[in-house]
């Protein structure tokens, strides 16, 4: 697995813009959506991806003042299988007859779901789905002995950038599915408790399984816990939650327009530091390319950060960036409806927005306040 993180390159260097910031449609159009993360449902009992934290930041430290091209390249290469004997799961499981309409409307399943303790210091987000999610930040898998959402997120919580967990059945075939040789093998129940980067919700659990050949996969119970608390940014006050809203903030009561532009991050998990990163670089680069006298370098001292969705499905980690802290009423930008070049409309919504001000210096109006 691929051990630290690019990102997408979208600069905004010196944004001087004379309006008030919108999100950039164009700059999020242009870089599309991150790859699906395809959860491997032969093969493996587990999938472990690390998350470099110190390399993600100091490439965005890079990022800032290079504005490199982001290479990722999508590996969709899809072989039929080879008959393999897979993992046996939990035989205890497998409803009889074997089917994948006995799975679905298996009582046991549903049971263990709506019963089931949320682990504290999470909150459940949904309960008993059948499909398990598509969300931000692919942080990998473990299969589990029994289905407990208090050891997945004791597991989560050992992942560095876990932030949230979906546990579910999955009907996974006990042979590698091969179109000749045994192309309907029976099952076998696996308990998967995924990982992910950003939050778990009803509007991401959108994967309700797959055909391997003549095998439905396919998926029961499944629940969903994001942890209360993200990460904190180093040198910044504590995450100041905002809900499904990003700032929009007026120009100051100087009529100076303390927006300084954005960058967006596309490969999870969600981290403020990365925006942390960004501001504090733009900071550096301002005061290193400072403007003609008497104007002076805008430096960057509170961020706005945020899961930025089209349609219900993961663009990416936005990051905004101001020379002047705002409060909460100024987040009143909650996304909008854009056409696109197809001529539909697409539906941008904002997520697990949080706010960060610089905790020794918030920002403060350059000179004599003037209302006008
Ligand atoms: C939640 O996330 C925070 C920040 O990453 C972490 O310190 C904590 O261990 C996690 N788990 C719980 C139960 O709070
Ligand atoms: C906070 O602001 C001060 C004053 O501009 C600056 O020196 C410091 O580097 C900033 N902190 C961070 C984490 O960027």
């Amino acid at each position: 697995m691929r051990s630290a993180l690019v990102f997408g390159a979208l600069a905004a260097l010196a944004a001087a813009s004379p309006v008030p910031q919108e999100i950039d449609y164009d700059s999020v159009n242009a870089a599309g959506l991150p790859p699906t993360a395809t959860i491997p449902v032969v093969g493996a009992t587990a999938q472990v991806v690390t998350y470099d934290a110190a390399a993600a930041a100091s490439s965005v430290a890079a990022e800032v003042t290079q504005d490199p091209a982001s290479a990722r390249k999508r590996d969709l290469g899809k072989r039929d299988g080879s008959c393999a004997v897979q993992p046996t799961g939990i035989p205890s499981l497998v409803p009889s007859p074997d089917t994948a309409s006995a799975f679905l409307a298996a009582d046991v399943f549903a049971a263990a779901a709506t019963s089931a303790s949320t682990p504290s210091g999470y909150t459940n987000t949904f309960t008993n789905l059948k499909a398990s999610n598509n969300a931000y930040g692919y942080m990998g898998y473990t299969t589990l002995q029994s289905y407990n959402p208090t050891l997945c997120s004791q597991k989560c919580d050992k992942i560095n950038g876990c932030a949230a967990f979906n546990i579910y059945f999955e009907r996974d075939p006990s042979l590698d599915p091969n179109s000749i040789n045994c192309p309907d093998p029976k099952s076998v129940t696996n308990i998967k408790c995924v990982f992910w980067g950003g939050p778990v919700t009803a509007a991401n659990a959108n994967n309700a399984g797959q055909w391997r050949d003549s095998f439905r996969v396919v998926i029961a119970g499944s629940n969903g816990y994001v942890n209360n608390t993200i990460e904190p940014a180093q040198g910044y006050s504590q995450p100041n939650y905002l809900g499904n809203a990003a700032i929009n903030a007026p120009n100051d009561c100087t009529g100076a327009n303390t927006y300084m532009g954005f960058k967006l991050f596309q490969d999870g998990p969600f981290d403020a530091n990365l925006c942390a990163t960004a501001c504090s670089a733009q900071s550096a680069y301002n005061l290193a390319h400072p403007p003609a006298a008497p104007a002076v370098p805008q430096t960057c001292q509170f961020f706005n950060t945020y899961l930025l969705l089209k349609n219900g499905a993961s663009v990416g980690q936005y990051c905004s960036m101001y020379s002047e802290s705002w409060a909460n009423s100024y987040a009143t930008n909650k996304g909008s409806y854009q056409t696109n070049s197809a001529g539909a409309t697409d539906h941008y919504t904002i997520t697990y927005s949080y706010s960060f001000s610089n905790s020794t210096d918030p920002g403060v109006p350059a000179g004599p306040c003037v209302k006008v």
